[in-house]
């Protein structure tokens, strides 16, 4: 079927309902509705689609194009859920079951007819976007390609809602004045709540040290304590705040700014978005690097070690899979303790999540000399990623709970075997943010999938599915497991990979692969070639990163369907 898929924004869930239904056999199209309405309708005439399928929509489809073509948009919220905050009122109510709706456009929000929904259970830590990344995208999944089936068959007739049910299912956009944190009352589990219902966007606003912030990501601590409010700790770039009976981790800030401010603000790290106004008193706490977990002890770290037999797990988890100078070094020298460990297996990776996006565009774009600083990033990501493709004394796995792009895909891609969990998107390459790219790329993409398919990867700047990545060579397992339980699922098969008889002589193998490739061609002269693109796209004015960079950061809509979506799908 050629299906047409009109979406707000090229976000996670549009691109893994594009490369899923792909993988289905259907030529699909992408079209960007960014308020333009004649710009829709011409697509719609270009593709000339026999089905729409809308993943992610925050406008109005056009009454024209509704009425000539079926339109489907997908809900995040069982039948009968209705409005444009589903998901952050569920969060805040504390739900613990939820769903995902594929309806009918009709010229009322959300009250067209059912063609198919999917149940999910609401995770109990999870933040919103993480939530939409993982369970709430594999339910719309499941009722996206059960929805297409049900249209193809030609013979299902969609269930109407009942009008008593709409009016009561309406919840209306969340405000701010609903999102309010008082700390002097509010117990840590209704902060967590409010946080991780705004998690991602908007965000909550608050003011701490006298200036007015949006607060960003919450994780619970059980045993730091202070007056409700007052910032206690900090912890690799987090800050943690009392509560009235706890305290919290949030991990960003993003400062408010008058409405229609010149430049947009945009997350950073708390201690780094604080900056000179955190009090010197206030003090860094940090995590072990082997945290255990019991359930009685609450709190949050970024990176954990731990073994399973010996199984040697390297899980690491950071915002927006963003990872800055100071991450790459940490998690390089976690990496090293690990490699000291008596492990014949070494995972990384394991969680829920993006497991990696590359260097932090953010951090980088709030520097004093952002072209030095991208340097830095890529230098200590190249060297993170050195440390991967050169341990030759065990095997080691990326674990991919989520998605990963850009140098995140190469860092994956340095172990010796990559698994992803269904439902995981890759996105190998680094074209759309003007970069050549670094971190061993031209030698890790094309040992993988050869040369000319690693050109078509890094050119094309699609995304690829976790089963794709498997038939290009890229992964070697897709991981059929929720995103709760993909941590125990990870141990279980490295466990059987570490008892795998084979597994001396797999070792030895690679380390023989290793040194051949090295005589053949230095990593080093890889690393070299590589940057010295990258200098010229970090360094020259005349390169179009730094713009690239400022629009993403600042979340700048493009005018238009990019290029490479809008030929999708067509026919030359
Ligand atoms: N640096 C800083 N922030 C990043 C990031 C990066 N490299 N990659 C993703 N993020 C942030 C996004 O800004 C977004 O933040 P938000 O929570 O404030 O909205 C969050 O992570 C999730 O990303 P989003 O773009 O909404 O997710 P997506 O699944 O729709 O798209 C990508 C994923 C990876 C395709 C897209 O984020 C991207 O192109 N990232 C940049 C990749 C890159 O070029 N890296 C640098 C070269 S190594």
């Amino acid at each position: 079927m050629h299906i047409l898929l009109v979406a707000s924004a090229f976000n996670s869930l549009t691109q893994r309902v594009l490369a899923e239904l792909q993988d289905r056999g259907h030529t699909v199209g992408v079209a960007l509705a960014l308020g333009n309405d004649d710009a829709l309708r011409e697509a719609v005439r270009d593709h000339s689609p026999q089905l729409i399928v809308a993943p992610m929509l925050t406008t109005a489809i056009p009454e024209d194009v509704w009425t000539g073509h079926t339109c489907l948009i997908v809900h995040p919220g069982p039948p009968g859920d209705r409005g444009p905050s589903s998901l952050d009122w569920t969060l805040q109510d504390g739900a613990q079951s939820w769903g995902v709706t594929v309806l009918e456009a009709v010229a009322e929000m959300d009250a067209g007819d059912v063609w198919a929904w999917s149940p999910l259970k609401v995770p109990p830590l999870a933040g919103k976007s993480d939530f939409y990344r993982g369970e709430v995208a594999d339910a719309a999944l499941d009722a996206v390609l059960l929805a297409v089936e049900r249209f193809a068959s030609g013979k299902y007739k969609p269930r109407k809602q009942k009008a008593a049910a709409l009016s009561a299912g309406w919840r209306p956009f969340m405000k701010q004045a609903q999102r309010r944190i008082d700390w002097a009352a509010d117990p840590t589990e209704v902060v967590l709540r409010q946080l991780r219902a705004a998690d991602s966007q908007p965000g909550v606003l608050d003011e701490l040290l006298g200036v007015q912030w949006y607060l960003h990501g919450g994780h619970p601590e059980g045993e730091l304590r202070g007056r409700p409010g007052e910032l206690v700790a900090t912890r690799a770039g987090a800050i943690c705040r009392a509560t009235v009976d706890g305290a919290v981790w949030i991990a960003q800030l993003r400062p408010w700014r008058e409405p229609g401010s010149r430049l947009p603000s945009f997350k950073l790290p708390a201690v780094q978005a604080l900056g000179d106004l955190l009090p010197a008193e206030v003090p860094e706490v940090p995590a072990p690097l082997q945290l255990q977990l019991p359930a009685a002890r609450r709190t949050w770290s970024d990176i954990r070690y731990s073994e399973h037999g010996t199984v040697g797990m390297l899980n690491f988890s950071f915002a927006g899979g963003a990872m800055s100078t100071v991450h790459c070094r940490r998690l390089l020298e976690a990496y090293r303790f690990a490699q000291t460990r008596p492990t014949s297996v070494l995972v990384l990776g394991g969680l829920r999540d993006f497991f990696s996006n590359g260097i932090h565009l953010n951090v980088i774009e709030a520097a004093d000399d952002p072209a030095e600083e991208s340097w830095a990033n890529i230098h200590a990501m190249n060297d993170l990623v050195e440390a991967v493709l050169t341990t030759t004394d065990r095997l080691t796995v990326s674990a991919l709970g989520g998605n990963a792009a850009a140098g995140g895909v190469m860092l994956a891609l340095a172990a010796d075997e990559v698994w992803c969990r269904d439902g995981a998107v890759l996105n190998p390459h680094y074209k759309l943010m003007g970069l050549h790219g670094s971190e061993y790329w031209t030698y890790i993409l094309p040992r993988r999938v050869g040369e000319s398919e690693a050109q078509r990867l890094t050119q094309s700047a699609l995304p690829v599915s976790a089963k794709r990545a498997v038939e290009l060579g890229m992964a070697q397992r897709v991981l059929q497991a929720a995103p709760e339980e993909l941590g125990d699922e990870v141990v279980r098969m490295a466990a059987q990979l570490a008892a795998s008889p084979v597994l001396v002589e797999r070792i030895a193998q690679k380390k023989a692969v290793r040194a051949q490739d090295e005589s053949v061609k230095p990593l080093q002269k890889y690393r070299d070639e590589e940057l010295t693109h990258m200098r010229r796209n970090f360094f020259d004015a005349r390169e179009p990163h730094a713009g690239l960079r400022s629009a993403f950061v600042r979340k700048e809509k493009a005018p238009r369907t990019p290029p490479h979506l809008a030929r999708l799908g067509l026919t030359d």
